[in-house]
């Protein structure tokens, strides 16, 4: 049995697509489509651990400037995602939180997104944080932006500024800071992920390409996960 009382939030940088499609001769839409069939199995395998939080981060800011017809065939498939699993979603008691700017998005993605947020308001079995369009400089600068507003109205004094007040302002406050990230397909980068929750969290990073990323890819994680001693650089 793995000591996993200390996980609270699970994130993900799912990396490998495009690699694993063309390793097989196919459009990079293949090894999206297969990704996303990695993600039901890993979102399921993690509610059925009774970990709290999961992210999984799914398109970075970064990533919006690839070409316009894999933006367009990713699209589709969040589309097709949402209304093939909302229904799924709600009987697995699964809540749905998107953090990004989705802004960028056709208005009818844009509404699903809202609406199966809407509907899993009230699920418990697990908290999904899909990072859409998602950075985490970005988040600073929002924050930042939101600092100014409150000092500019006279809510907060400059020099009493602390750490968790200024955290308070990002997005991704209203969730536990990340305790272990994984990265796979090999690169040794945050990419503009978590930037600042991420401060204190573990790595885990593996060359497996994340279409080939199973529930024994993520239990060899958590088993490094579960001895790792987690001191946060006090002794
Ligand atoms: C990650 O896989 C999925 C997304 C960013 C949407 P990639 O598409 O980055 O795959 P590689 O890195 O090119 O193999
Ligand atoms: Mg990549």
């Amino acid at each position: 049995m793995l000591k996993q009382d200390s996980l609270k939030h699970l994130a993900i940088i799912m990396d490998g697509n495009g690699r694993w499609a063309s390793q097989r001769n196919h459009r990079r839409l293949f090894g999206h489509v297969k990704g996303a069939k990695t993600a039901q199995s890993i979102i399921f395998k993690c509610l059925d651990l009774k970990i709290p939080y999961l992210s999984l981060f799914t398109l970075s800011t970064e990533n919006t400037l690839r070409p316009e017809s894999e933006i367009r065939d990713l699209t589709h498939l969040f589309e097709k995602i949402i209304f093939k699993h909302t229904k799924q979603f709600i009987e697995k008691d699964i809540q749905l939180h998107i953090l990004g700017d989705i802004s960028i998005f056709p208005s009818k993605l844009q509404t699903d997104l809202k609406a199966i947020q809407k509907k899993t308001k009230s699920n418990k079995g697990l908290n999904l944080i899909v990072a859409l369009n998602y950075g985490g400089r970005q988040e600073i600068v929002n924050g930042a932006k939101k600092l100014v507003q409150k000092i500019q109205s006279g809510d907060l004094k400059i020099n009493e500024l602390t750490e968790s007040q200024f955290g308070e302002l990002l997005s991704s406050s209203q969730f536990p800071t990340p305790d272990l990230i994984i990265r796979t397909g090999g690169n040794l980068r945050l990419s503009n992920f978590y930037l600042w929750s991420s401060a204190y969290s573990e790595f885990y990073f593996t060359e497996t390409l994340w279409p080939d990323f199973d529930e024994k890819c993520l239990d060899l994680a958590l088993q490094k996960y579960s001895v790792t001693e987690r001191k946060f650089g006090v002794l």
